[in-house]
């Protein structure tokens, strides 16, 4: 049997789709790197890849899209970059929400919010309000985020609401995280070859299909999302259980 070939494939023939794609965002120092030039130029290319990767999963109908644009641990980074960071931040909310919003994307924030700058906490209250009755794909942007933090801070609020011990299913634990109106996802792509989660999405993630890729993230553009795409609808999710009725092959 001819294996088709993955770059050939028709994209609109791929299917199943995933409902909820999540993306680590990796390789924008490398980018700037490659070319001599400072980190921040790799995350402003960083950034503007975000409304064109937007538009393609939109076209795939694709209804949750999470970005993981900066977590607990960059903090780590020097203070230059992680001001940098914010700064651009700050900049695309001004430039895209206008435009996010008129193709009817609902915005959401996953991390904290208590160690943002106040302007910054302010613009992304505000973009969060101005979009929150869209009914299009949700983008979520996850910034100061991390997944122990999230799991602490959901510990913490379980505790002070007093719920009991016999009370705490996963469905309730799930709707004390940031992502209690978002489904867990289907798709989680890594750009920039690394093989980890770094602290993203770590409940959520349980069985959510593992996509790497070499290309560097201010790269991933339409190709390399058929691509992921159609690896994910090669693979076969078995949730723990056996080979999904119908599909059991002869043999
Ligand atoms: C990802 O790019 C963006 C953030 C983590 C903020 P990196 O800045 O991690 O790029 P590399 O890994 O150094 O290439
Ligand atoms: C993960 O990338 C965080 C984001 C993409 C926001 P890092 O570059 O921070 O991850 P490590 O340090 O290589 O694990
Ligand atoms: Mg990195």
């Amino acid at each position: 049997m001819v294996e088709t070939n993955i770059e050939t494939l028709p994209a609109k023939k791929i299917f199943p789709l995933p409902n909820h794609v999540a993306i680590i965002m990796d390789g924008n120092g490398r980018w700037a790197e490659k070319r001599g030039m400072p980190r921040l130029f790799g995350h402003r290319a960083g950034t503007d890849n975000v409304q064109r990767v937007v538009e393609a999963f939109d076209r795939y109908q694709v209804r949750y899209l999470t970005l993981y644009a900066f977590s607990t641990e960059n903090w780590r980074r020097p203070g230059v970059e992680v001001s940098g960071l914010f700064h651009i931040l700050a900049e695309m909310i001004d430039r895209e929400t206008k435009v996010l919003h008129k193709k009817g994307v609902k915005l959401a924030h996953l991390g904290k919010v208590d160690e943002l700058a106040p302007e910054l906490r302010d613009k992304v209250r505000k973009a969060i309000e101005l979009t929150k009755n869209n009914t299009g794909m949700t983008l979520s942007i996850a910034f100061d985020y991390g997944g122990r933090a999230e799991i602490l801070e959901a510990v913490r609020r379980i505790i002070y609401d007093d719920v009991p011990a016999e009370d705490i299913t996963e469905s309730l634990f799930g709707s004390y995280l940031y992502t209690a109106d978002v489904p867990d996802p289907d798709l989680i792509i890594r750009t920039a070859g690394e093989m980890r989660l770094s602290n993203f999405l770590i409940w959520q993630a349980a069985y959510g299909e593992f996509y790497s890729t070499p290309a560097l993230w201010p790269d991933f553009g339409e190709k390399e999302i058929d691509k992921a795409l159609i690896a994910y609808s090669r693979r076969e999710r078995r949730f723990g259980g056996l080979k999904a009725e119908g599909e059991a092959g002869e043999g």
